[in-house]
This record gives C-alpha cells, structure tokens and sequence, in this order.
C-alpha cells in the first residue's frame, strides 16, 4: 500500500478531504496576504518628540461616523492621547457624551442629503477622519453607495474646501473601483475620487474583517468575525488597533502624499502603538 491509500485507511475519507481543504484554504488565505508593510519617512524619529510639537500646534479635527464602532473608539483614542486641541464630530444625529473629557468636543449635526447646506460644519479643520459606512443589507444597494460613496466624498470635498489638508479613510481591504462586487468597487471608487481632490495628504485604511463585539446583529459579519479571527490575522484586525493605527499615522510622514494600509499595516502601526 502507498502512503497515501495507508492515510485514507487510518483516518477515513471525511477526515481526508477535511485535511485538504484545510490546507487549501491556508494556501488560498496566504496568496492573499498583504504586500510587504509601508515605509515613513519618520518611523524612526522619536515618537514622544513628535507627538509634542504635534500637540503644540494647536490643530483641530473632525470624524464622520463616530456613533460608530470604529468611530467610537477613534474618538476615544484621540481623547486619550491629546494631540487635538479641538474635536469636531459631524453626525446625523447628536451623540450623549458627559464629562469632563468632552469639554472640547463640539458636535455638528447634518443632514447628509444636503450636505451643501452644511459647508461650516466642515470649516477650519486641519484634519478629517472618515468612518462613516453601511451595509448593502441595511440600506439596499442604492443606499449603500450614496453613504459609502457620495456623503463620504461630499464631506471630503466640503473639508478640501475648508481648509482642511489631511484626510484619513476607512475603507476595506480588498477595495478596487473595477471589482465586480459592489462593496468592492465603491470603496475602491470612493478611494480614487477622494484621492483626485488632492489633499497634501491622504491616508486610506483596508482593514479585513473588524474583529468587535458589534450591538447590532450582522449575521455574515459574525461568521467572516470566527472564521478570519481564528485563521488568519493577516484577514482580520480588533477596531481598537484600526483606531490606534489611524491616530498615530496621524503624526507620520510617509514619503508618499498618498498611501495605503493594507490590513497588516494597520496591525503594526496598531501594535506598536499600543506598547507604548
Ligand atoms: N465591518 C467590517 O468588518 C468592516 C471591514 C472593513 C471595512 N469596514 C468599513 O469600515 C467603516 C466603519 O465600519 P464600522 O463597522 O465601524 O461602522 P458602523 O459601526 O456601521 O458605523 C457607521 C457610521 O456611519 C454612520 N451612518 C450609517 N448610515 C448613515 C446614513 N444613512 N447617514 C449618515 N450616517 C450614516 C453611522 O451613524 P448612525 O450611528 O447614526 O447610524 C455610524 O456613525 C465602514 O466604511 C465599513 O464599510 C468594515
């Protein structure tokens, strides 16, 4: 007997083809795996003298979607670490945060339809992050790209407009305008035409699957949650590093005005930023 016929005899044909499709699934998840991290101009710098003279400067910022998940904790985070003497969040609906940690936060509530009629909500910023975000089964599939497309790039260009010259984007991994999945292409879509407004600098996050305890029930996330967060980390990030990655790139100088962090990007910037 061959080996093989041997190791079909011993463990059956189930566990056999179970094996396999194991390690096909480990073959296809390491195909796909990121491109070798980014590099900055100032990874190497101090990052606590970096942090200072940031602070110093007196900037201020605003976040769409910080009602949220990533939203929340990037407010958090931001609150924590201080490099912004003023925060603005603009939202559909005003949020209820009490406390002496809010005293400088100012809250802007639009209407996204009318996203012109709010030009001064978006004034006077030095820095913009973007959360905001739906699901094709929440709001359909026209919904979907007016959220994920057109109130994203509507707000960059009022914030372009305004002043603002950094521009922070989640989008997601796997983004690409010529995708035939439409999640895929309007991230990808909105990637490219915030890009073209051209902002001194433009930061896109491709986070995989956002490992959070989520209140809402988004059954296909829950399963992507399992299965990505126990095979592969390099398909899968906590939010809470997405928000970490995303405020200390804030500081960094990459050597080009736009860059992408694929997932394992936002996992080393994220981890790094948590040890210190
Ligand atoms: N979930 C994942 O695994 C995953 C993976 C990769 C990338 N992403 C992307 O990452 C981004 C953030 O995801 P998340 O899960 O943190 O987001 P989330 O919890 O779903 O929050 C989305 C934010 O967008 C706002 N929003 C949604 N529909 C809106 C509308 N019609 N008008 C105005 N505001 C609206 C929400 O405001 P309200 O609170 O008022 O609803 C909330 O602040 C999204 O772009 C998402 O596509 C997600």
């Amino acid at each position: 007997m061959t080996i093989i016929t041997q190791l079909i005899a011993t463990l059956g044909k189930t566990a056999l083809f179970l094996a396999l499709l194991v390690l096909v699934l480990a073959a296809v998840l390491n195909y796909f795996d990121d491109a070798d991290p980014i590099k900055y101009a100032s990874m190497n710098q101090d990052t606590a003298a970096l942090e200072e003279t940031f602070r110093q400067q007196n900037k201020s910022c605003f976040i769409l979607g910080a009602s949220g998940e990533t939203g929340k904790v990037l407010l958090q985070e931001l609150l924590q670490r201080g490099f912004f003497s003023r925060i603005t969040l603009i939202g559909r609906r005003p949020l209820t945060l009490e406390g002496k940690a809010y005293e400088n936060l100012v809250q802007e509530v639009v209407d996204f339809e009318k996203l012109e009629d709010y030009a001064a909500a978006f004034q006077g910023h030095d820095v913009g992050y973007c959360c905001l975000g739906t699901t094709r089964a929440k709001a359909g599939a026209e919904g979907f790209i007016r959220v994920d497309h057109d109130y994203v790039l509507k707000s960059a260009e009022l914030a372009k407009a305004g002043g603002c010259t950094q521009f922070h984007l989640e989008s997601s991994r796997g983004a690409d305008k010529t995708s035939n999945f439409l999640y895929l292409k309007v991230k990808g879509q909105v990637e490219a035409d915030v890009e073209a407004l051209g902002f001194d600098r433009y930061a896109i996050y491709r986070p995989g699957v956002l490992l959070v305890d989520r209140q809402e029930s988004r059954p296909g996330e829950w399963l992507a949650r399992k299965f990505f967060g126990a095979f592969s980390s390099s398909m899968s990030v906590p939010i809470q590093m997405v928000a970490k990655a995303m405020v200390s790139n804030t500081l960094l100088q990459p050597e080009q005005k736009t860059e992408i962090l694929e997932n394992k990007d936002i996992v080393s910037l994220g981890k790094s930023a948590a040890e210190k």
